[in-house]
């Protein structure tokens, strides 16, 4: 079957890959039918992430039809139309419990490298390193899912494809930023990062009540979309001072919560963009934490940091006197999909969450390597594309 792989640095090809097969009782095989690309396959690409090796599959964001089922998946039959979780979760373990589904401490075989790098491992992720688990991705025309009954989630009638496939990543992702972060009603939230997963926290703490939300960027199409779809206000950070602006909108007070959704290949119109450059470059740290670090200093006393964005390891210039002098409660996660994707279904249904104007760029599965290349570089007004193999 076709797929899409990781061929080294910056390197994407289409090629021939065999085809998965039911390992075991817990398994289903879907057939891909939209796959998307997310923010942090574009650091994958660039090889911010360790431990991938040329030939593994890529993509984790996508729906499908289930067309094999194991003998012990009860809750999900052949035909069945579904949305899929990017990281996969047992069920059954103390995180699993907890709801803390992308803690899941079954599902990634190779914990040693995230063990030494962060002290324990979180769960395994569909086509993302070997490191959470060396799963194939979804950017393919089939794709083996474990626990299948625990990660997969029918699609209700009524919610397009295009609709649909952001209910796998950006969509409960953004929403986990708005309820994790502690959005309550009458708050000012600010998000970081217009892109699919910023526009969906800002659209949460909408739906979560918030009072103002303000999305900051630089690119005027994401911005544009975050203002007249999801019904935000937008701050373009190249045009003005970020943390005057929202001292300025927030009687000088700050917002309540700031979710930050661009993660570790920030941009920054300020000097010490080149700083984090050089020193991310020479790997003295993994990431630049530009919207980390203006989060964190434009949070209101006694606020909460939300990171969404992706970071792999270690970061410079970090804030922690802020974080402590002001009493912030400072998390990240990465997306506890199965905690939120049935309720965002419902919401898709009703037409309180729409997402298919994130899908840019809708292209034929050999096409991906020209979609990433439009993603990464933001050419064309390209928020995600979403290949169909
Ligand atoms: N926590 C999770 O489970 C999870 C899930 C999906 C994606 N992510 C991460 O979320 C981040 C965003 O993903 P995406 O798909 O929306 O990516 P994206 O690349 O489409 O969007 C990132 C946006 O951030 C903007 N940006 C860059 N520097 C900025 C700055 N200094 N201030 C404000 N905005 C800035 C960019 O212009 C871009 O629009 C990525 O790091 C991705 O890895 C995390
Ligand atoms: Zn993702
Ligand atoms: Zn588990």
């Amino acid at each position: 079957m076709k797929a899409v792989v990781w061929s080294g640095v910056n390197k994407l090809s289409v090629e021939n890959v065999d085809e998965p097969k039911i390992l075991n009782a817990r398994d289903a095989i879907v057939k891909v039918t939209r796959t998307a690309a997310c923010g942090s396959d574009l650091h994958l690409l660039a090889g911010y992430i360790p431990t991938m090796r040329a030939g593994d599959v890529i993509g984790h964001e996508f729906i499908g039809e289930i067309v094999e089922v194991g003998s012990a998946v009860t809750e999900r039959k052949v035909g069945d139309r579904v949305v899929v979780a990017p990281f996969l979760s047992c069920g059954n373990c103390f995180y699993c419990e907890r709801g803390e589904f992308s803690l899941c401490d079954n599902t990634d075989p190779n914990p040693d490298i995230p063990e030494a790098l962060w002290g324990a491992a979180p769960g395994g992720c569909l086509g993302y390193s070997h490191a959470l688990g060396g799963w194939a991705g979804s950017h393919a025309e089939y794709i083996r899912v474990p626990h299948a009954d625990v990660g997969t989630f029918v699609i209700p009638d009524g919610v397009t494809d295009d609709r649909a496939v952001f209910a796998s990543d950006a969509a409960p992702t953004g929403w986990m930023g708005a309820d994790l972060g502690g959005v309550k009603p009458g708050d000012v939230v600010a998000v970081w990062g217009a892109g699919a997963v910023g526009q969906m926290a800002a659209r949460a703490s909408i739906l979560l009540g918030a009072e103002r939300v303000i999305v900051i960027d630089r690119f005027a199409n994401r911005l544009k979309q975050a203002t007249d779809i999801i019904g935000a206000e937008a701050i373009d950070y190249t045009q003005t001072s970020v943390l005057a602006e929202l001292r300025e909108m927030t009687g000088g007070r700050g917002p309540d919560v700031c979710i930050e959704a661009v993660g570790m290949e920030a941009h920054s119109a300020r000097p010490d963009f080149g700083y984090d450059m050089v020193k991310q470059q020479l790997r003295m740290q993994t990431g630049r934490p530009t919207a980390v670090r203006e989060a964190i200093m434009a949070c209101r006393k006694g606020g909460s940091v939300f990171v969404l964005g992706v970071f792999g390891g270690f970061v410079d210039k970090f804030p922690l006197g802020a974080v402590m002098n002001k009493g912030l409660t400072l998390r990240g996660a990465q997306v506890h999909g199965p905690r939120y994707i049935p309720m965002l279904l419902e919401r898709m249904q009703r037409g309180e969450l729409v997402t298919e104007h994130l899908a840019t760029h809708v292209m034929p599965l050999d096409k991906a390597p020209r979609g990433y290349d439009l993603f990464k570089n933001k050419n064309e007004d390209c928020v995600r594309p979403v290949f169909i193999p």
